[in-house]
């Protein structure tokens, strides 16, 4: 049996999905793939394209109509890959606050999700990916061998996230990023389609007394565990 060729990687905002997925592929020699940096691009692109995020059918156009390349980055940046958008580097734009607030409205809209779903199997079809999101066990690709899901208690993700923006000189408050991220997780769970939801093959990986070195020994033991 050979190694799981994707690794799903699912779970609410801040999680720790991206540090998982990013030290996984790495140790594995894996592409890892932020399905959420997309859902970010588009929501980017929306504002600046003066789309507004409840516009379902305008947002659907636009994203058939955008170039969105998500690369490796050269490690000299704050981020594992660069987001570009038509040609353009926009990878430090998409975490900032208002484009949180944006998310969620925008990547519940079914239409939207359909257009971006091809583009998700069509890198996962080359292999050796791990990919991260809301709905890649459930819904992108429900035949992977191997689906993790990440979650953390809520005031262990608002602290994370806090220090996370710190670190990329966002201006923030606890409280208000602890509001902000329940609010998004409120919308990717009760959205109609593709919700944020455990695949029931999933692993459940309980981040809020594991290091992240911890976390990376359990998922390399469940990829060992695949092959034998
Ligand atoms: O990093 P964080 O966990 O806060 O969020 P993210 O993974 O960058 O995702 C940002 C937003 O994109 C989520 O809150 C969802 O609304 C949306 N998303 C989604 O709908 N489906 C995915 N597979 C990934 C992200």
């Amino acid at each position: 049996m050979a190694p799981p060729s994707v690794i799903a990687i699912d779970g609410p905002a801040a999680a720790g999905k991206s540090a998982l997925a990013e030290r996984l592929a790495r140790a594995l020699g894996y592409v890892f793939f932020d399905s959420g940096a997309l859902y970010r691009a588009v929501t980017w692109a929306a504002h600046q394209h003066g789309v507004d995020p409840r516009d379902e059918a305008g947002l659907a156009n636009l994203a058939r109509r955008l170039d969105i390349r998500i690369e490796p980055s050269d490690g000299s940046g704050r981020h594992a890959y660069r987001v570009l958008v038509d040609g353009r580097d926009v990878t430090a734009s998409l975490f900032q606050p208002e484009i949180d607030a944006r998310v969620s409205v925008v990547s519940a809209h079914p239409r939207l999700r359909q257009v971006l779903l091809p583009l998700q199997r069509q890198i996962a079809a080359r292999g050796g990916v791990v990919m991260a999101g809301r709905d890649i066990g459930t819904v992108v690709l429900p035949d992977a061998p191997l689906k993790l899901f990440v979650r953390a208690g809520a005031a262990t993700r608002a602290g994370r996230r806090y220090e996370q923006l710190r670190r990329r000189g966002v201006d923030a408050d606890l409280a208000t990023v602890l509001a902000e991220m329940e609010r998004r997780d409120r919308l990717d769970s009760g959205r109609a389609v593709a919700p944020l939801a455990i695949a029931p093959d999933a692993v459940v990986i309980d981040s809020d007394q594991l290091s992240l070195d911890e976390e990376l020994a359990l998922a390399l033991r469940l990829v060992r565990q695949r092959d034998p």
